[in-house]
């Protein structure tokens, strides 16, 4: 919703979208033409960009094409994650104009313990959509972009300790499972498949993205396991205060 946003903000209606969440998506996408600009969005994991999300991306190539970077995250924090994806955009050979972290909700959300339960909501979009009219703007005024400066965005290097997921998993309930395996079709890690006539979930690569409990159309998917239930009473309680977006913008 904020990566599209943003790019309405910047193009109106001129968008084409490239999802490359599940692995079946397009391999490998050059954009080698200056007259192209990306918005490119993704998750932030333990104030990081996800693993899975950067191999992802290593697919998409430009050849000094203008990108504008954009990192989600539950409304606890984006740590070095804008710095990373801007990074990885630049050693992918993009030119990074302009960079933005937006508040979704959180993955671990539920209505027993909220995090950022509605977010992006009409702020965020209305703001995602100013960010891309400024981005408009800029590209209107500008003589070239080779002679803008990439944005100053907050963050280390080096990147905090990437996170490994273990100790939880998504599963089924297979009393309220009706085996239409929206599960399976929506995990971008392939951890789930069908054994017996049921879900059955690989725990060693679980991300805890929770794509699977979103699209479970009974409630039958969820991430029981104690140690989620923890983080998420801690993050609705810590991470209360409204955070709002932040953008950063390519200087002349
Ligand atoms: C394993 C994991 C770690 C997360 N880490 C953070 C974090 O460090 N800071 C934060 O504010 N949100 C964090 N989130 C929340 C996500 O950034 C947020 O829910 C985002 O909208 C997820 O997008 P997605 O549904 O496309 O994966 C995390 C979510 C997961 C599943």
């Amino acid at each position: 919703m904020v990566v599209r946003a943003v790019a309405h903000g910047i193009f109106q209606d001129k968008v084409q979208e490239l999802d490359i969440t599940l692995p079946a998506d397009p391999p490998n996408h050059p954009f080698a033409d200056h007259n192209e600009l990306l918005v490119i969005g993704a998750p932030v994991y333990a104030g990081r960009i996800p693993g899975l999300a950067l191999r992802r991306l290593k697919n998409l190539r430009g050849s000094q094409t203008p990108v504008v970077a954009i990192t989600v995250y539950g409304n606890r924090a984006y740590d070095d994650a804008l710095l990373e994806l801007c990074d990885h955009c630049k050693n992918q050979g993009f030119n990074v104009i302009g960079a933005g972290a937006f508040i979704g909700k959180h993955s671990f959300s539920s209505l027993d313990h909220p995090i950022a339960h509605d977010r992006p909501d009409e702020k965020d979009i209305r703001l995602a959509e100013t960010f891309g009219g400024q981005i408009r703007h800029l590209l209107q005024t500008i003589e070239s972009i080779d002679q803008l400066k990439n944005p100053q965005v907050p963050g280390r290097r080096p990147y905090k300790q990437e996170m490994k997921p273990s100790g939880a998993a998504g599963k089924t309930d297979p009393k309220l499972c009706l085996h239409c395996g929206q599960c399976i079709l929506h995990c971008p890690a392939q951890t789930i498949h069908m054994s017996g006539g049921n879900p059955v979930t690989d725990p060693d690569n679980c991300i805890w993205c929770a794509a699977c409990v979103q699209h479970c159309p009974t409630g039958a998917r969820k991430i029981t396991q104690p140690k989620i239930n923890e983080i998420a009473e801690r993050l609705h309680e810590t991470c209360r205060t409204r955070r709002e977006p932040e953008w950063f913008l390519a200087a002349e």
